[in-house]
């Protein structure tokens, strides 16, 4: 028998969208993948070449639960010369992945009951990793009209004395929002008032455009740093998602915590890529900025495409590889026998007119709109949006 716990867990909402791409790219249709979550680009050289170092240096074994010393010294290194933040290795905490990393923070802050504040829309795990650690996940919807900024007033509203902590993330998956200083200030001060934590997740704070710059909000006062657990990783900026390294930097009580709770859970995360990641986060800028560069083309192009479409609107994303389009007009609509009444049956509409894949909003609570990934080449783009186009305009 499975455990209630698992039972009660939503499965991936790409899971089941991934075996039909699978299944209509095995009958040889070219299916143009706006589904996915992750940088099209190779890890940079530099970084390649660190990992073959480490094999041969024999870097092969367990290190310490909390991840190597010298990894840890280039993260306070970082914290420092980004936010011009002071943490000592003892704050920091290097999982297999920032996943990794969310996890163990509920895990280490999260009593039976404790409410746990989710603005949406969201990333799809938080929730579940929310009830895994038996916490309650109080949604808080953001509202489009105002680019999904992070509305302080509302969520001040759900505040209660079982309030543990917030997850905040941005720059943001799925919306592309970038939250503003005013409003993490005010987040800040009302976390400090009402003694609940701030988890930010801060895995997308390279990828930002229009002049906008990452806020780390444990760095806009003392008291706040002291509530605040910052999650980060390499995965999205130095194009590494499957060298699974994440890490927390937060109060030294609640990292001892986590590490303890990885120790017996997976030991230490991979030793190699913990080596390659000294070199990501000390000597990789460059590689970044050409990325970052050739992600805002594709998105200002894809929000002019998105927006010249009849019926279909899409606020501007400031930050990480994502548009959100409004598809609500075209519920209750058909063609050819099929009918969009939800934005799950417009992503399968998607798929089987225009064969591109998109992501249903429902999976990040919001249900009126996809999710479209621009991590994708310019000339997948332009021919996505022109079959995106003609396949809408059939819906009457
Ligand atoms: C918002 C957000 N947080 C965390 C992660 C997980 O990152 P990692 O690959 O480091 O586990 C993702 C990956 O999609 C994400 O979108």
């Amino acid at each position: 028998m499975i455990s209630k716990r698992i039972k009660n867990m939503t499965p991936s909402a790409t899971l089941e969208q991934s075996a039909k791409i699978s299944d209509l790219k095995k009958q040889g249709i070219q299916v143009i993948g706006f589904n996915v979550g992750e940088p099209d680009y190779n890890t940079p050289m530099n970084i390649i070449k660190k990992a073959e170092e480490a094999y041969h240096l024999g870097l092969t074994r367990y290190t310490p639960a909390a991840g190597m010393i010298e990894l840890r010294e280039e993260i306070c290194r970082k914290f420092k010369r980004d936010y011009g933040l002071d943490y000592t290795p003892k704050d920091v905490v290097v999982s297999s992945g920032a996943k990794q990393s969310l996890t163990n923070a509920f895990m280490a802050i999260i009593d039976p009951g404790d409410e746990v504040i989710v603005p949406t829309p969201c990333w799809v795990s938080y929730v579940e990793m929310i009830k895994l650690a038996d916490g309650i996940p109080i949604m808080v919807a953001l509202e489009e009209k105002d680019g999904f900024r992070l509305d302080v007033d509302k969520i001040k509203k759900s505040v209660t004395v079982k309030t543990k902590a917030i997850i905040i993330n941005s720059p943001n998956n799925p919306t592309g929002a970038v939250y503003s200083k005013n409003d993490l200030v005010q987040l800040g001060q009302l976390a400090v008032d009402h003694d609940f934590y701030i988890i930010s997740d801060e895995i997308y704070e390279k990828l930002l455009y229009d002049a906008e710059e990452n806020v780390c909000i444990a760095a806009l006062s003392s008291e706040i740093k002291e509530k605040t657990i910052t999650i980060n990783g390499v995965s999205k900026s130095y194009a590494m998602t499957g060298w699974r390294i994440g890490y927390a930097v937060g109060p030294t009580e609640i990292i001892k915590a986590m590490t303890d709770y990885q120790g017996n859970t997976t030991t230490s995360p991979n030793t190699p890529a913990q080596y390659a990641s000294i070199e990501a986060l000390a000597n990789s800028e460059a590689s970044v900025e050409i990325m970052r560069q050739e992600f805002d083309k594709r998105r200002q192009y894809i929000i002019s495409r998105i927006n010249e479409m009849k019926n279909i609107h899409c606020s501007t994303p400031k930050g990480a590889f994502y548009v959100m389009p409004n598809v609500s007009h075209f519920y209750g609509k058909q063609y050819n026998g099929f009918t969009v009444n939800n934005s799950l049956d417009m992503a399968n509409y998607l798929l089987e007119e225009a064969k591109i894949a998109v992501v249903t909003g429902a999976a990040f609570e919001a249900p009126d709109n996809i999710r479209i990934s621009y991590s994708n080449s310019m000339d997948n783009i332009i021919e996505g949006m022109n079959r995106m186009e003609e396949a809408l305009s059939k819906l009457q």
